[in-house]
């Protein structure tokens, strides 16, 4: 198979395109990337020397720029998940949301529609979205794969778009589509304006951490290559035009975990007192429109598809932060650019 991998330069796109090699190792995958801010070929470092690993340099925002990659690698399938990903960002200026997130979404259906077209049945699409597109929740219940769409930053407004997009594609044209939305995923690769990855850098440099408002929003944190697991059985055994929801079961407040994560790093750097992490924390003006909880119902994922999360939080966290301590020239690289000035627009 043929599999064009989207995104594969980005944070669960790199884990995605290393699982596949590792896991299917006769697939011929062809990352198709922008390299924006966002994508580091240094990700995949290890999938250089595959010999079934193809990378083309193309953007979704540009047709012709698919069209050829369709033709060149005869793709046989698609997992799409090249997007701008970032609230924040969107919040600063939505523009890029909206054409590559949707518009972007919009040209890659079309594409694979046209080349299908012989039988369309035969080639899945899964599409990688967000629980965010479901809204915010109250102190109680979770998302389902039924609850009615509320997205309210324009980074989820715009994932909400493709995947009403997806959607219409199945139905109407019978397009072999899958979505997914998934829940908040942390790990190696993910790139420092996230929480996470914010956080051990800023306590690295001994920078403020920012905790948006009172700190007290919740999400549902999930270890990256869990989800890459699910994803690849929602490839495999997913049915057409089902919607799986993907989460860890792991709701926490964003003021415990940074204070959880600021332990651990003072005893992975002997820090205490006036020196430890917490000491770093810093309450700043709230994100507008931020959304208060998320959580992800996983029955459905769990029972027709028997996944369900490998890593315990504990263990995802201490591979996580291990990874950054040990790549540092990483983070090094990957902030010297346009983070920089993101982060000085963002955090004066
Ligand atoms: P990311 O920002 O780390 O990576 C995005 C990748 O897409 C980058 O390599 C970038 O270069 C590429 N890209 C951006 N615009 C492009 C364009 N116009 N054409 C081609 N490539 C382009 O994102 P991520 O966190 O790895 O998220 C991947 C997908 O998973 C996204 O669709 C996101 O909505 C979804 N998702 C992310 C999370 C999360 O917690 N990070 C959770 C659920 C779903
Ligand atoms: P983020 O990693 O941006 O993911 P998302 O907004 O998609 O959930 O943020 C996770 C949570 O952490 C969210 O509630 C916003 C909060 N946050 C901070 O408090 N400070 C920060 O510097 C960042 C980046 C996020």
């Amino acid at each position: 198979m043929n599999l064009l991998i989207t995104g594969g330069a980005g944070f669960i796109g790199a884990n995605l395109v290393l699982h596949w090699l590792r896991n299917h190792p006769d697939d011929v995958v062809i990352n198709f990337d922008a390299l924006t801010y966002a994508g580091n070929l240094e990700n995949l470092q290890e999938a250089k020397t595959h010999p079934n690993y193809r990378f083309v340099l193309g953007d979704l925002r540009k047709p012709h720029e698919i069209s050829k990659a369709f033709s060149v690698h005869n793709v046989d399938a698609v997992i799409h998940l090249a997007a701008e990903s970032h609230v924040d960002r969107s919040i600063l200026g939505p523009v890029d949301f909206i054409q590559t997130n949707i518009t972007g979404t919009f040209n890659l259906l079309e594409t694979a529609r046209k080349f299908w077209s012989a039988d369309l049945s035969a080639h899945r699409f899964l599409h990688v979205s967000t629980d965010e597109v479901y809204g915010s929740l109250g102190s109680a219940g979770k998302f389902t794969e039924s609850t009615a769409y509320a997205p309210n930053s324009p980074y989820s407004a715009s994932k909400a778009a493709s995947d009403h997009l997806v959607r219409a594609w199945c139905h109407t044209y019978k397009m072999n589509v899958v979505t997914t939305n998934c829940s908040n995923n942390y790990g190696p690769f993910q790139f420092p304006e996230k929480l996470l990855p914010l956080l051990i850098h800023n306590c690295l440099q001994n920078l403020p951490i920012p905790v948006y408002g009172d700190g007290e929003n919740i999400r549902d944190w999930l270890f990256v290559e869990d989800h890459c697991e699910a994803l690849d059985r929602v490839f495999q055994a997913g049915e057409s035009g089902e919607v799986y929801n993907i989460g860890g079961t792991n709701e926490w407040s964003n003021i415990d975990i940074v204070r959880l994560v600021c332990k651990k790093l003072d005893k992975e750097l002997d820090r205490s007192g006036d020196n430890s992490c917490e000491k770093l924390i810093n309450f700043v003006k709230d994100r507008p429109g931020h959304d208060r909880r998320y959580a992800v119902e996983t029955e459905k994922i769990e029972k027709a598809l028997k996944w369900s999360p490998r890593y315990s939080f504990e263990q995802g966290l201490s591979k996580t932060i291990s990874w950054y301590l040990d790549h540092q020239d990483w983070v090094k690289n990957i902030t010297s650019g346009a983070y920089q000035d993101y982060y000085e627009r963002q955090y004066g």
